[in-house]
């Protein structure tokens, strides 16, 4: 699937539903913070370590944002 913000349904769910970050695969705010905290600090190894990211991409804006707070 191809990025594309201006059609993304994830984008229009985060924050929703029970703290859940990336709706591909189900992971939450709390599991992307605790992949940062333990080393993650690129999008890609967050994705590597929790999965988040690695569908649609459409929540990798979001997961940019958390690996900045924590910087
Ligand atoms: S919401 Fe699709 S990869 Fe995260």
């Amino acid at each position: 699937m191809k990025y594309n913000p201006s059609n993304c349904q994830c984008n229009a769910n985060i924050g929703k539903d029970d703290n859940i970050l990336c709706n591909c695969f189900g992971v939450t705010v709390t599991e992307v913070e605790e992949a940062i905290k333990n080393g993650a600090d690129t999008v890609i190894k967050v994705g590597e370590v929790t999965q988040a990211g690695t569908g649609c991409e459409c929540c990798r804006l979001e997961i940019q944002k958390l690996i900045d707070k924590y910087k």
